[in-house]
C-alpha cells in the first residue's frame, strides 16, 4: 500500500476525523504532523461519540500505531485527559500504541496565559484562537526558547531551560501585570510529568522510515484547514503551524517522496471558527439553518460555525497549494431539501474578476463572490450505498464541483458514521472495505 496523506482543504473542520478513521485500517501507522489539542476531530462508531484533539484519528483501531510528530505542541496535561479518557472508553492508547516525538515541543503555562492577553489585546481584531497555548508555543519555538518532550530526559537540562525561558518571559509578564511566573514550581509540575511521558518518547523519524523500510503504510493526519496555514492560509486569521502537505514533511522528518497521495477533505459547504474574512458567508436564518441541520459547532470549543457556501475559488486553490489528486465530499446530506444550490465559481475585487484566491487576506475581504446556481436534491443521501443511488442533481453537483475544484472526488460521505459512505472508485474497494464497515455497524 502506498502512504497517503489526508488534510482539509478549507478553515478545518471537513470531517477528517470520519475520514482517518475510515481509510485507517488499511495502514499500519497514522501519524500527525502538526498543531496540537486545538484541534477536534469527531468520529462516531455506532452510535458513540468520540472527539479526538491531540492522539491521531486512527487510534480507534487496535492494530494502528498512531504517531505524534515534532511539528506538534504539546500540553502534558491535555494529552495525558485524553489518553485517560480513551482508556476509560476502552481504547488502548499507551505507548505500545502512541509514539510522540522527542522534537515536538511542550505547551508550557505562560503560553495560554500570554495568548489570551494577547487576544485581549487585540479587541475587535482577535484571531479568535481556541486559546490553548498553541501560538505562542509556537513563538517560542521560532524565538529558540522552547522546551522540547526530549528535554524532560535529563532534569538537569529541563530545569536550566524553564529557567532561561522564564528569565526571558518574567519582564514582559511583569511589565503587563501577567502572573508572576515560578520557574522552581513550573520545573517541579513538568518534572512530574517526564516520568509519565517517557515512555511514549521515541526518534519518529527513525521509527517512521523503519516502518516504511519494512512495508508498512503511513497515513500522514494533517489538523487544522488549509486555509488555517500559517503561511498559505488567510494571514493573519490563521493557525500557527504548517498544515498543508509540505508541513507533513518537516513535521515528521519524512522526506518529500514518501507521500505518494493526497486526499482532500472537502465540506459540501463552507464553515469557518473565529475571526477572518469569508465571502461566502451566510449571516443569514439560512446560514443558522445550517449549522443546525449540520451540527456546526466546534468540537474543541463548543463555539457556533459560521457557515456559508461551498467556495470553488477557494478550494481550488487548496488543491494547488497541496497537490491534492483526490477528494472525500463530507456532509452533502446536511444540504438535502434546502432548494437550489450557489456555488460560489469567482471573486470581484472593485468590479474586476480575480484569476485565482488572493495571497492578500485585506484583499479577500473585500471581494464579491459570483455564484453559480445549481439544483438542489430534495432526497436525503442517509443510507445510500452505492453510486448508482445517488439523486441526479446531486451527481450534476459533485461533477461541477470537480470541474471548478480540478480534482477527482472519490468518496462521498453521507452522515456521521463510517458506514455513511459512498466510493466513487473502483480502486478504492481495496482501501476501504465498506462491505466489512457495513456489516460491523449491522446495516
Ligand atoms: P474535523 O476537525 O475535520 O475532524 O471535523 P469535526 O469533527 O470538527 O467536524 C465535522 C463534524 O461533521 C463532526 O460532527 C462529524 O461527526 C460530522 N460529519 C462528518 N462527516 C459527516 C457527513 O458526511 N455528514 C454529516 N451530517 N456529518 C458529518
Ligand atoms: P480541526 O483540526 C477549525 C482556528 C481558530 C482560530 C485560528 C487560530 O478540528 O479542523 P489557534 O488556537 O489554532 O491559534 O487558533 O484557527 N482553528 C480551527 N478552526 N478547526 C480546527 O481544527 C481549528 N484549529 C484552530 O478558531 O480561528
Ligand atoms: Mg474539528
Amino acid at each position: 500500500m502506498a502512504n497517503l496523506l489526508v488534510l482539509g482543504t478549507q478553515w478545518g473542520d471537513e470531517g477528517k476525523g470520519k475520514i482517518v478513521d475510515l481509510l485507517t485500517p488499511a495502514f499500519e501507522v497514522v501519524a500527525r504532523y502538526q498543531g496540537g489539542h486545538n484541534a477536534g476531530h469527531t468520529v462516531w462508531v455506532r452510535g458513540r461519540k468520540i472527539v479526538l484533539h491531540l492522539i491521531p484519528s486512527g487510534i480507534l483501531h487496535a492494530g494502528t500505531l498512531c504517531v505524534i510528530g515534532n511539528g506538534l505542541v504539546i500540553a502534558p496535561a491535555a494529552f495525558f485527559k485524553e489518553i485517560g479518557d480513551l482508556e476509560a472508553q476502552g481504547v488502548a492508547a499507551g505507548p505500545a500504541r502512541v509514539a510522540v516525538s522527542r522534537g515536538a515541543h511542550l505547551i508550557m503555562p505562560w503560553h495560554p496565559l500570554a495568548e489570551r492577553f494577547s487576544e485581549d489585546r487585540r479587541g475587535e481584531k482577535k484571531i479568535g484562537t481556541t486559546c490553548r497555548g498553541i501560538g505562542p508555543a509556537y513563538e517560542d519555538k521560532a524565538a529558540r526558547l522552547g522546551v522540547r518532550a526530549g528535554d524532560l530526559a535529563d532534569l538537569g537540562i529541563l530545569r536550566e531551560k524553564i529557567a532561561d525561558a522564564v528569565a526571558a518571559k518574567e519582564p514582559v509578564f511583569r511589565a503587563f501585570g501577567l502572573p508572576a511566573l515560578d520557574a522552581e514550581a513550573i520545573y517541579r509540575e513538568y518534572a512530574g510529568w517526564a516520568e509519565k511521558l517517557g515512555p511514549y518518547l521515541q526518534d519518529v523519524s527513525e521509527l517512521l522510515d523503519e516502518r516504511m523500510k519494512r512495508g508498512e503504510s503511513v497515513l500522514f493526519e494533517g489538523a487544522q484547514g488549509a486555509l488555517l496555514d500559517l503561511d498559505h492560509g488567510t494571514y493573519p486569521y490563521v493557525t500557527s503551524s504548517s498544515s498543508t502537505a509540505g508541513g507533513a514533511a518537516t513535521g515528521l522528518g519524512v522526506g518529500p517522496r514518501t507521500i505518494h497521495g493526497v486526499l482532500g477533505i472537502t465540506k459540501a459547504y463552507t464553515t469557518r471558527v473565529g475571526s477572518g474574512p469569508f465571502p461566502t458567508e451566510l449571516d443569514s436564518d439560512l446560514g443558522r439553518t445550517i449549522a443546525t441541520r449540520g451540527d456546526e459547532f466546534g468540537a474543541t470549543t463548543g463555539r457556533p460555525r459560521r457557515c456559508g457556501w461551498f467556495d470553488a475559488v477557494a478550494v481550488r486553490y487548496a488543491c494547488r497549494v497541496n497537490g491534492v489528486d483526490r477528494i472525500a465530499l463530507t456532509k452533502p446530506d446536511v444540504l438535502a431539501g434546502l432548494g437550489d444550490i450557489p456555488v460560489c465559481t469567482g471573486y470581484r475585487y472593485k468590479g474586476r474578476l480575480l484569476k485565482s484566491f488572493p495571497p492578500e487576506t485585506w484583499m479577500l475581504a473585500e471581494v464579491v463572490p459570483e455564484y453559480r446556481t445549481l439544483a438542489g436534491w430534495p432526497e436525503s443521501l442517509r443510507g445510500a450505498a452505492d453510486p448508482g443511488s445517488l439523486p441526479k442533481s446531486f451527481v450534476e453537483y459533485v461533477r461541477v464541483l470537480e470541474d471548478l475544484v480540478e480534482a477527482r472526488v472519490a468518496i462521498v460521505s453521507t452522515g456521521v458514521e463510517r458506514a455513511d459512505t459512498v466510493l466513487l472508485e473502483d480502486e478504492l474497494r481495496g482501501i476501504v472495505d465498506l462491505d466489512r464497515v457495513r456489516a460491523a455497524a449491522g446495516k
